[in-house]
């Protein structure tokens, strides 16, 4: 599998902004096929995004998804919709929806499993410990309480895939990013989790983990060398095209 690079734009930018940015990012990348570039604008720039960068390398995401695929549920958005507006991607359970809208892992197993059911999406899949989690030494067990929560009883069927973001949400935003050991390390565990979720087989062929948090061009080179880093997920710096694009040639180099 090939490593991806996701942008999240979060509630950052406008739907003008967001166009124009697309459009650097389509120029930028018209000859990057060595890893893949996802941009995860929010709802209501999705189908102008969409539009923009159709044809080009650059995959759109979404930065939310519901787990109904239809029905009363004022101020949601479905899978099924997200894939009508050409959404290849959909960010789970972010920490900062965690933080701010007590978004918790019996929604996201719930939204996994609606996006896995539409076919052709692929749910990247949000963990990570807070700063109170990390003191108290719980890191680990966070992590794996998440995991299991999360993708316990999802069947991940023929090339259907799943992307777990790895992101310390004590880092996020904060323009400094974790050692590369200890997301090393972190990786390694969610590794072994995933071996005891799902088949070696599907570990090695249809998951990738990714990190989050401060990722920049200056950082990125310590964490392509990795074990177990397939890709990053990176907020504040892909608000730049350039920084976004020296960031994606790293990791893929
Ligand atoms: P950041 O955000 O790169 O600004 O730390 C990452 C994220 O929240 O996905």
């Amino acid at each position: 599998m090939k490593k991806i690079v996701i942008a999240n734009w979060k509630m950052k930018l406008g739907l003008t902004e967001s166009v124009n940015l697309a459009k650097e990012y389509k120029e930028k990348f018209k000859d990057f096929d060595l890893g893949e570039v996802v941009i995860c604008p929010d709802f209501v720039s999705l189908n102008e995004v969409g539009k923009t960068i159709n044809g080009s390398s650059v995959s759109l995401g979404a930065q939310n998804v519901f787990w109904e695929d239809k029905g009363a549920y004022t101020g949601e958005v479905s899978a099924r919709t997200l894939k009508e507006v050409g959404c290849r991607y959909v960010l789970i359970g972010h920490s900062e929806r965690r933080q701010y809208l007590q978004e918790n892992y019996e929604m996201i197993h719930k939204k996994i499993k609606e996006v896995l059911n539409q076919e052709g999406i692929v749910p990247v899949v949000c963990i990570g410990e807070t700063a109170e989690e990390r003191k108290t030494d719980k890191r680990d067990y966070v992590i794996l309480e998440q995991l299991h929560q999360a993708l316990s009883g999802i069947d991940i069927m023929g090339d259907q895939q799943i992307i777990v973001a790895y992101e310390p949400s004590w880092a996020i935003g904060t323009g400094t990013a974790i050692e590369p050991s200890e997301a090393e390390y972190a990786h390694k565990i969610i590794h072994l989790a995933l071996g005891d979720l799902f088949d070696n087989r599907i570990v090695e062929k249809n998951i990738r983990i990714i990190y989050g948090a401060s990722v920049s061009s200056k950082i990125v080179k310590d964490f392509a060398k990795l074990d177990n880093m397939h890709g990053l997920l990176v907020g504040t710096a892909s608000l730049d095209s350039e920084e976004f694009y020296k960031i994606a040639q790293a990791i893929v180099e």
